[in-house]
Order: C-alpha cells, then structure tokens, then sequence
C-alpha cells in the first residue's frame, strides 16, 4: 500500500514538474473540430474542413492498419496540390500520448520531404496529382498507449496546405 502511493506520488510530481517545464500541455487534449475520414485504410482524418486548402487528400492506405510497434508500416497516399507549394512552406505537428503532449513542434515542409525521400518529391511542388509510397519502421520501443496526431501544413504566406488527424493505439505486448 505505502509501495503503491509511493509510486502514485512520484508520478504526479514528475508529471506537475513536467507540466512546470513546459514539457507536457493539460487540458489540451480535445481532436480539432470539422474532421472529414479521408477514403482508405487508416486512422487519418481530414480537419478544419471549413478552410480552403491546396492539397487534397483522396487516399490513404496503412499496411498493417492499424500500424503495429516494431514493424514495418508501408504508407500510400494519393492527392491532389491546387497550386504551387514553395520553400518556406512548413507543418505545425503535435503528438499526444494519452492527455500528455509529447511534442509540439515546427518542421521545414520541403526540407522534411528531402530528409525522408518521399518518392524524391522536393519544392517547388507543382499543381497536379501525386502518388506516393513510403515505408517507415516502427520502433518496437515506442510505449504503448493511445496517441493523437494533428499536423497542419501551411506555405510560406500562411495559406492553409492540409489539416490532418488521427489517433493510434499500440496495445500492450
Ligand atoms: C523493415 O524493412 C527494412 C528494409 O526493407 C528491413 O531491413 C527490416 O528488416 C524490416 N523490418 C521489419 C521489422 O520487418
């Protein structure tokens, strides 16, 4: 019983010292509203719907969907961009784990698709439809737990790219 509070104690002291440093958000923890499912097998769903945006999404399909930890995660998605997407342009991602906020972070767009070879796709990104497919591994470290993903991309002048959402549960071994 002591054992338990203990325990119970130092986690709510790491977790008020967490939210002290800024390292986790509470009260932060509700899905963007306006979500549209995109066609496909995966968790992602289109949000702020309401707002114009330069690329559409048509398809996404996860293999295995739901991704598994520790696994491969083939990724293959298929849209259309309305107009140019320039260098400058950059996407807002905020992953939460349960009510904690694990990262809330801003990343270069072009500079992110160079990083990771998508298809070799690189700025400018012309009008038109695309393609792609990506393979990604899991790592077989990441904690169990339900996570919720909100990436929104905008160009270099602030128009909105695309909204996307979708949460992930790795169950427990
Ligand atoms: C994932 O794919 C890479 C490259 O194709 C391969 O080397 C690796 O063994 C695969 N991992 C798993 C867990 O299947």
């Amino acid at each position: 019983m002591t054992h338990c509070l203990k325990f119970l104690f130092g986690l709510l002291f790491l977790y008020t010292s967490a939210v002290h440093a800024g390292l986790v958000g509470v009260f932060n923890a509700l899905p963007p509203p306006n979500t549209k499912p995109i066609d496909g097998e995966s968790p992602l769903l289109q949000c702020d719907v309401l707002d114009k945006q330069l690329l559409e999404i048509k398809e996404v399909n996860l293999s295995p969907n739901p991704p598994v930890r520790g696994d491969n995660l083939t990724i293959s998605a298929n849209g259309e961009v309305f107009e140019t997407i320039e260098e400058g342009a950059y996407v807002d991602v905020e992953v939460r784990l349960g009510y904690i906020r694990l990262l809330s972070q801003t990343f270069d767009l072009c500079q992110t698709l160079e990083d990771n070879d998508i298809e070799g796709l690189s700025c400018p990104i012309e009008p038109g439809q695309y393609d792609i497919k990506k393979i990604v591994e899991i790592p077989g470290e990441v904690p169990p737990g339900k996570y919720v993903v909100v990436a929104r991309a905008y160009t270099e002048s602030d128009d909105l790219i695309t909204c996307l959402t979708g949460e992930i549960v790795f169950p427990p071994r």
